[in-house]
């Protein structure tokens, strides 16, 4: 396969370091640049001495973001402050906002080309800014911009093997929607393999599915929100780019893109990925009343979030 230069901006953080980590272990992977406002040096020091591929090198503060950037096919941004127990993931907003807005600028001067995996929270949120900003610089691919909504898919298949013993390497569960509390949405009707689940468990493990980050925060007790599974989700979206750019047919992700598949302007479905980012979108297949239900309970929130997210980047 190609080489492939994967770019991690906030790679010291909780969801950074075993990201990187696990990156590391991907063989395809030739270059694995380090970016952080701390601790990079050290980080990428450590790294550098597995015996995998990738070559490490790590880049400490704003002067060296550039040269980080340069070259990336893959750039995946978990930069940013993580959720404390009472705070919504919304709660974020300011804050994360700024450093997603001014990493995405970046990367629209040196590597405007690069697919861009977003997830920082709120994604909701910050996947419109980013896309604002490469819009602004002329070079937004809507293709190429991706909100990691892995988790969502990983938590899923995870809860639904447990709940009937079925093998979790083959249950695959689609996650549709946004990354947040209603507004993700798990079609438990489309499981693969079928399940049928009565009434009030489906619901139960549904509303488990929308609050199993707040799950973990609660458990994490102030220190901050899931870090591990989120980096397992994100090296596993990071392989199926990688699959995708090196030409492998029918890899399928749920991720969270610009979309004409409902009011959201920005939404999480299936997505048959290619060289060039989402080759298709597969849409969110028939639901059941129940998931209709969902939809219309996550749309405004998501709407809101997507317009607050726009609105960012107008005023700034
Ligand atoms: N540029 C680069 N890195 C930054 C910047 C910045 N402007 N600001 C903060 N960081 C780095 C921090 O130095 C830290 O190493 O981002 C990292 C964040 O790590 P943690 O604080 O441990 O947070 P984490 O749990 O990894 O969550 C990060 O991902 O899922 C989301 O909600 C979560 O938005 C949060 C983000």
């Amino acid at each position: 396969g190609k080489d492939v230069k994967v770019a991690v901006l906030g790679a010291a953080g909780g969801i950074g370091q075993p990201l990187s980590l696990l990156l590391k272990e991907i063989p395809l992977i030739s270059h694995l640049n380090l970016y952080d406002i701390a601790h990079t040096p050290g980080v990428a020091a450590d790294l550098s001495h597995i015996e995998t591929r990738a070559k490490v090198a790590g880049f400490l503060g704003p002067e060296e973001l550039d040269k980080c950037l340069e070259g990336a096919n893959i750039v995946l941004i978990p930069a940013g402050v993580p959720r404390k127990p009472g705070m919504t993931r919304d709660d974020l907003f300011n804050t994360n906002a700024g450093i997603v807005r001014d990493l995405t600028e970046r990367v629209a001067h040196v590597c405007p080309t690069a697919m861009l995996g977003i997830i920082t929270n709120p994604v909701n949120s910050t996947v419109p800014i980013a896309s604002e900003v490469l819009k602004k610089h002329g070079v937004y691919d809507p293709k190429r911009v991706f909100g990691v909504t892995t988790l969502d898919v990983v938590r899923s298949n995870t809860f639904i093997a447990e709940a009937k013993a079925l093998d979790v390497s083959k249950t695959n569960v689609p996650v549709i929607g946004g990354h947040s509390g209603v507004t993700i949405i798990p079609l438990i009707s489309q499981c693969t393999p079928p399940v049928s689940f009565p009434e009030n468990e489906r619901e139960k493990l549904s509303v488990r599915i929308q609050n199993a980050g707040t799950e973990v925060v609660e458990a994490k007790a102030g220190a901050g929100s899931a870090t591990l599974s989120m980096a397992y989700a994100a090296a596993q979206f990071c392989k199926s780019l990688i699959d995708a750019l090196n030409g492998k047919n029918e890899v399928v992700q749920c991720a969270f893109v610009r979309s004409d598949v409902t009011d959201a302007t920005y939404f999480s479905t299936p997505l048959l990925l290619g060289k060039n980012g989402v080759e298709k979108n597969l849409g969110m297949g028939k639901l059941l009343d129940y998931e209709v239900n969902l939809l219309k309970a996550a749309l405004p929130e998501l709407i809101a979030n997507i317009k607050k997210g726009e609105e960012f980047v107008a005023k700034s």
